[in-house]
């Protein structure tokens, strides 16, 4: 009982710190009118390869792990919170970090 009580007020302390503005702001100047679909977001970003290569350094590889290749939104939100699809199973909060400060 007093687990699930803890679970959830960490949850909501969670929600009410991360931004809620999404990374839609982050492409503000490209004239996209609405969210992307994966192949873009891909096209863009130069593929998979190149996103591990970008995250190599953390650990673990948000890009490049045993999840394989998982929609971009199912961690990074256009217009809502970004949220770690990994978190259903793990806790990486150097993750959530790094994804909340994109
Ligand atoms: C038209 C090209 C284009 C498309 C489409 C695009 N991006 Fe971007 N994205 C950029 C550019 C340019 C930037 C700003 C420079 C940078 O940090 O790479 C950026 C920034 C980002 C950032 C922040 C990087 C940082 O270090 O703060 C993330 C995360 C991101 N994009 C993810 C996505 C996702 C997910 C999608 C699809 C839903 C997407 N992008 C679609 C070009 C694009
Ligand atoms: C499992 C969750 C997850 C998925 C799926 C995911 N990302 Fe990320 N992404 C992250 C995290 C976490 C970071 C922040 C890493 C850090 O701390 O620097 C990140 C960082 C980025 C960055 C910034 C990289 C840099 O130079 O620092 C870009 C761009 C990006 N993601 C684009 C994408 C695109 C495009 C897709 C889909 C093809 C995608 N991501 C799928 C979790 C994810
Ligand atoms: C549906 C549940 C689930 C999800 C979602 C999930 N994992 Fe896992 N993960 C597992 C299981 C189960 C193991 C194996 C645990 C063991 O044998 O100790 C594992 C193991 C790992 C390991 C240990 C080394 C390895 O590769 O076996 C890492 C690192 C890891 N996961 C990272 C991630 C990342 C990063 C994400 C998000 C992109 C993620 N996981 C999403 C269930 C999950």
């Amino acid at each position: 009982m007093m687990r699930k009580f803890l679970t959830v007020a960490a949850l909501v302390l969670a929600i009410g710190t991360a931004s809620a503005a999404g990374i839609s702001s982050k492409h503000a100047s490209l004239g996209l009118k609405a969210e992307p679909a994966a192949a873009q977001c891909l096209a863009c970003h130069g593929g998979w390869t190149a996103l591990a290569a970008a995250t190599k350094g953390v650990s673990p590889n948000p890009h490049a792990n045993h999840m394989g290749k998982v929609q971009c939104n199912a961690c990074h939100s256009w217009n809502g919170e970004s949220r770690l699809m990994c978190a259903d199973c793990h806790s990486f909060p150097k993750l959530e970090k790094g994804l909340r400060g994109k």
